[in-house]
């Protein structure tokens, strides 16, 4: 099963807006998505409550819900049929949990808004990503989604300046869109709007599908010790 995990201690980045474009596209394009919404505020479980039956499904996991009747690893379980998995962080995460988060991840996603505080606040991350989680560059797992931008061309000079200073691709740039709070009140993705609306948004989402769909953990190992690779 393909893990991609989408995180930024900064809150309103763009984390759940992505978590659920991601969820509905490989909806869309005939995979089994699982959706856990890590954050207490529970954003991506309330756009999976408004998705309508009739919509390509979407597995959701309230992995933020604490439960005295099950244990953990139960109520973390993701169906043996989904994937990808993808996970839906909380904002002010602990550095410190970063490791044991993006273990035997595909994909890290860091969405970034281009504005100096956010900047600031991605660097520090993916400094942490680095240090902390120990990700390898050379494993190209981390990848950069700069979202809200006003134009597709402007991504701010200080925003490509810290992308080429830390060696971290840009995999795409999100516009700031009525049709992603669009998607966020009805439950669905870019792909489910009506064409002519998401015309400039398509490519974008396209890039970042192309992205993903190139990405694997180092190796994993199944449970006979095999180094196996995973595939959507
Ligand atoms: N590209 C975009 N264009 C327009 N609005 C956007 C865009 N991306 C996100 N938003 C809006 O900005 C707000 C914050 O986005 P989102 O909830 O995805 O951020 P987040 O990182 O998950 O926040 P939190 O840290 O609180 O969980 C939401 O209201 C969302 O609809
Ligand atoms: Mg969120």
């Amino acid at each position: 099963m393909k893990r991609i995990i989408v995180l930024n201690p900064k809150g309103g980045s763009g984390k759940t807006t992505i978590a659920t474009n991601l969820a509905a596209n490989f909806a869309v394009a005939g995979h089994h998505p699982a959706l856990m919404d890590l954050d207490p505020q529970g954003s991506s479980m309330r756009w999976l409550k408004k998705r309508a039956r009739d919509r390509a499904a979407v597995h959701g996991i309230a992995g933020f819900e604490r439960s005295v009747t099950v244990t953990r690893s139960w109520q973390l379980r993701v169906p043996s049929d989904c994937s990808p998995l993808i996970i839906d962080t909380p904002a002010a995460m602990d550095p410190q949990s970063l490791p044991e988060m993006t273990r035997g991840a595909d994909a890290v996603l860091v969405p970034v808004m281009p504005s100096d505080i956010d900047i600031h606040a991605a660097a520090r991350c993916i400094t942490d990503l680095l240090l902390v989680a120990k990700i390898k560059r050379s494993d190209e797992r981390i990848g950069i989604v700069a979202n809200r931008v006003r134009s597709n061309t402007l991504v701010s000079h200080s925003l490509t300046r810290f992308l080429r200073s830390l060696d971290i691709p840009l995999i795409a740039t999100l516009r700031d869109s009525q049709n992603y709070v669009r998607c966020a009140e009805s439950g669905v993705g870019i792909y489910e709007l009506p064409r002519w609306q998401v015309r400039q948004d398509l490519e974008a989402w396209e890039e970042l599908m192309d992205w993903l769909s190139h990405r694997h953990a180092p190796t994993n190992r199944d449970s006979n010790g095999l180094v196996t690779h995973n595939s959507v």
